[in-house]
């Protein structure tokens, strides 16, 4: 399928949820609770309005963007997914190559379904690992070795992951691994024979970061309930700090929803924030990401970079996001959308779109890069502006 006719992300999902099963389309899909969360992210940012000032030069604009001492070419990158060949098999790799071709960081979540060693290889310069802090020791701190080895860079530590998740369509599906066959499973994969031909070939996902702290000859089943009973709910400062001094590289800390969690990082010597709510993951009643953004960026004061995830789904989100003080953003579902969609020219098709919607948008706020963004470009209501003089 010519990738050409997707002209949004949203395009790109309606025809991903076309091509995969329900409940693994809803796995992907899926917030906590209500989804009043996820609802939440993308209402923020269709909220926020631009100024638009013209009379300006904007001839020549670059979305490029300098982070940790590396240029990248898209505004945006590609956030952890777990279980990630769920929603086509070979998602984890074909995220890497493409984040290697588009000039793009891919962090590789520890729940990923392909081992970081192999990955590493097909993105030597794109990769970021994510990190969940697993309540043993002797694991978190060999998987930080481990990304070390694998010549990864750039460290991400997940923090919003305190304890599982409520998602009810996982739970309404009965989702688990392996697969359950109930005739609503085999029906599923039955509508779908492309994507269970394919999973077929490839064998149940599995979470291959992790087999390696597993008794041998464990199966799948022991595997995804050790993944459950992994991550740890007593990460704490001293258990950060003692990860900081572990780790040469740089350190990202990521599901800031807070000033107070920011300066925590700070303090410990985190390099970088990611501002996320694990895109509406995690609770219902978490604010948008777009609406905290401004308050983590003040307290962070430049310091270290500030990056955000959570509902970004075009280019005028990343403007506003890059307006209220994000140096960088990411999402999941927009890249994994594309791969469902069509494969690895999907991916690129997503980065294309958001990428062409940045650079017209930074004409249409005249700017010429998005460091040159602030809040002059977010607009607000004359009423409120008389207020806040
Ligand atoms: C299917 C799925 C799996 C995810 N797995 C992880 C994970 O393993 N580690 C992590 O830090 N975040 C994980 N997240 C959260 C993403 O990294 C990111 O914060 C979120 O997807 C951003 O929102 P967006 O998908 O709306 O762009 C996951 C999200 C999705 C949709």
């Amino acid at each position: 399928m010519n990738p050409e006719r997707f002209q949004t992300i949203d395009d790109l999902r309606r025809h991903a949820a076309r091509r995969i099963p329900k409940f693994a389309f809803d796995y992907l899909e899926g917030g906590a609770g209500t989804e009043a969360g996820l609802a939440r992210n993308r209402a923020a940012f269709e909220n926020v309005l631009l100024n638009q000032f013209f009379l300006r030069d904007v001839r020549t604009r670059s979305i490029a963007v300098d982070l940790f001492g590396q240029t990248y070419d898209s505004p945006i990158g590609i956030s952890p997914l777990g279980l990630c060949d769920l929603v086509w098999p070979g998602a984890d790799r074909a995220l890497a190559r493409a984040a290697h071709k588009l000039n793009l960081p891919f962090i590789l979540s520890a729940a990923a379904t392909t081992e970081m060693e192999n990955v590493a290889a097909l993105a030597p310069d794109h990769l970021w690992f994510q990190l969940y802090v697993s309540t043993r020791k002797d694991v978190t701190f060999d998987l930080i070795a481990r990304a070390g080895a694998a010549g990864i860079k750039v460290l991400v530590v997940t923090v919003d992951l305190p304890v599982p998740a409520k998602r009810l369509r996982d739970l309404r599906n009965g989702f688990s691994l392996p697969f359950r066959m109930t005739p609503k499973m085999i029906w599923e994969l039955a509508t779908r024979p492309s994507w269970s031909l394919a999973t077929a070939r490839a064998g149940t996902p599995r979470f291959r970061n992790m087999e390696k702290y597993m008794p041998p000859a464990s199966d799948n089943q022991s595997l995804a309930a050790f993944m459950a009973q992994q991550i740890t709910a007593g990460l704490d400062e001293d258990l950060f700090a003692r990860i900081r001094d572990a780790w040469p590289g740089k350190l990202v800390i990521k599901g800031v929803m807070t000033p107070e969690t920011a300066l925590l990082g700070l303090k410990h010597g985190t390099d970088g924030v990611i501002v996320s709510n694990h895109g509406g993951r995690q609770i219902d009643s978490a604010p948008a990401t777009l609406d905290v953004l401004p308050e983590i960026a003040a307290a962070v004061a430049g310091k270290v970079p500030v990056m955000l995830d959570s509902g970004i789904r075009n280019g005028i989100d990343v403007i506003k996001a890059f307006a209220l003080g994000a140096d960088y953003v990411f999402s999941g579902r927009s890249f994994a959308y594309g791969f469902a969609a069509t494969g690895f020219a999907g991916i690129e098709r997503a980065a294309a779109l958001i990428g062409d919607e940045t650079h017209r948008g930074l004409a249409q706020v005249g700017v010429t890069g998005l460091k040159d963004l602030s809040s002059a470009a977010i607009w607000s209501e004359p009423a409120k502006r008389q207020t806040d003089k």
